[in-house]
């Protein structure tokens, strides 16, 4: 089967190819490299031995949408290609929905074209807001976003529902993932944002290696455990492998709309993060607690019932491989 895979040089996009090759697709990625690196296609072709059948370009380009559909015969797209910063968002949301919105209707305007039916999005537990429940179902009410990167993975959900309700033959997956984290064993990818990390994983790896000083812990006086923000932190590979297992429930049911939340169903904080990363790295991470962050939810972890009883997805790491993963990769790669 051949498989489009768009952002196939990010860090989900990458560490899915690898699982996808693993299992025997072939794949042609394409990535426009905004916030990723041209040599994640070779650390692929070294991890796997096999290697993508490359376009570089953006989604938002009809021209190279239509190469690549008329040059291979796709049979399912994986798409991952969108901006991905939540402060960012808030100050370019134009950008943020062009870039994450307009190029998913291109994308389904050209699959439309080609009579490509079978398509997996990357959506994100975002979608829910603040949950009034934890864990958390599929069955949640989503809405109520606080800021554009998140509005426009549940803008992107909707379009895929109407789409799905105008053609009943269209065969869609939306996952949304929880929190990635970690990096593949081999330590060759893994996660390398641009600038100072956003996120509370790639920051604690800065502070371990000494790039940055001290890690700000935002808020203690939330209603968790610890009073810290818990989620739910789920291995990167094991995101990865959750695609195939979407890619076999388009195969086997042919058509419908499928909705699942990607994580492991346990809820760490971020003490919990810092403790775990500490002990089985061996080093000491200097922070503070500061106030909260502005937008931030108390806790987030899934209900995994679904996934588990429909895609026969459960994870097979935990946060020890997660956090060591992690570490491993920065050290190895991160300048
Ligand atoms: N945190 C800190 N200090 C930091 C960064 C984060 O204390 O420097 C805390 C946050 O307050 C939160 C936890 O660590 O409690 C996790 O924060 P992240 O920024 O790593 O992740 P979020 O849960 O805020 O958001 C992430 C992605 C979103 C995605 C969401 C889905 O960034 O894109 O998970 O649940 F939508």
């Amino acid at each position: 089967m051949k498989i489009l895979v768009t952002g196939c040089c990010g860090y989900i996009g990458g560490h899915t190819c690898v699982e996808l090759l693993n299992n025997g697709y072939e794949v042609i990625g394409l990535d426009n490299f905004s916030n990723s690196k041209k040599d994640v296609l070779d650390k692929i072709k070294i991890i796997t031995g096999k290697e993508i059948k490359f376009y570089e370009g953006n989604m938002l380009n009809s021209d190279i949408l239509r190469s690549i559909f008329s040059e291979n015969k796709i049979d399912a797209v994986i798409d991952f290609a969108a901006y991905k910063a939540v402060g960012e968002s808030v100050k370019k949301p134009v950008e943020y929905y062009i870039n994450n919105v307009s190029s998913v209707l291109n994308l389904l305007n050209i699959m439309k074209e080609y009579n490509v039916k079978s398509l997996i999005f990357s959506s994100s537990a975002t979608v829910y807001g603040t949950p009034e429940v934890v864990p958390i179902k599929e069955t949640a009410k989503t809405g109520n976003t606080t800021n554009p990167y998140g509005t426009s993975k549940l803008f992107v959900e909707q379009i895929l529902k109407d789409v799905y309700k105008a053609d009943n033959t269209m065969n869609i997956c939306i996952l949304r993932y929880f929190n990635p984290i970690g990096a593949h064993e081999s330590g060759l990818i893994g996660e390398d944002p641009n600038g100072i990390p956003a996120n509370l994983m790639p920051y604690i790896c800065k502070v371990a290696t000494g790039k940055l000083e001290c890690l700000s812990v935002f808020g203690n006086d939330y209603d968790t455990k610890d009073g810290t923000g818990v989620r739910d932190y789920v291995h990167v590979v094991d995101l990865a492998r959750g695609h195939i297992k979407a890619l076999e429930k388009l195969n086997k049911e042919k058509e419908g709309l499928f909705i699942y939340n990607l994580g492991t169903g346990i809820g760490y904080s971020v003490l919990d993060l810092i403790n775990t990363f500490e002990r089985v790295n061996n080093i000491k991470i200097n922070y503070k607690i500061v106030d909260r962050r502005p937008g931030d939810i108390a806790e987030c972890y899934t209900d995994t019932t679904k996934a588990k009883e429909e895609l026969g997805f459960t994870c097979k790491y935990n946060l020890d491989d997660m956090v060591r993963s992690a570490y491993n990769y920065e050290k190895k790669n991160v300048k």
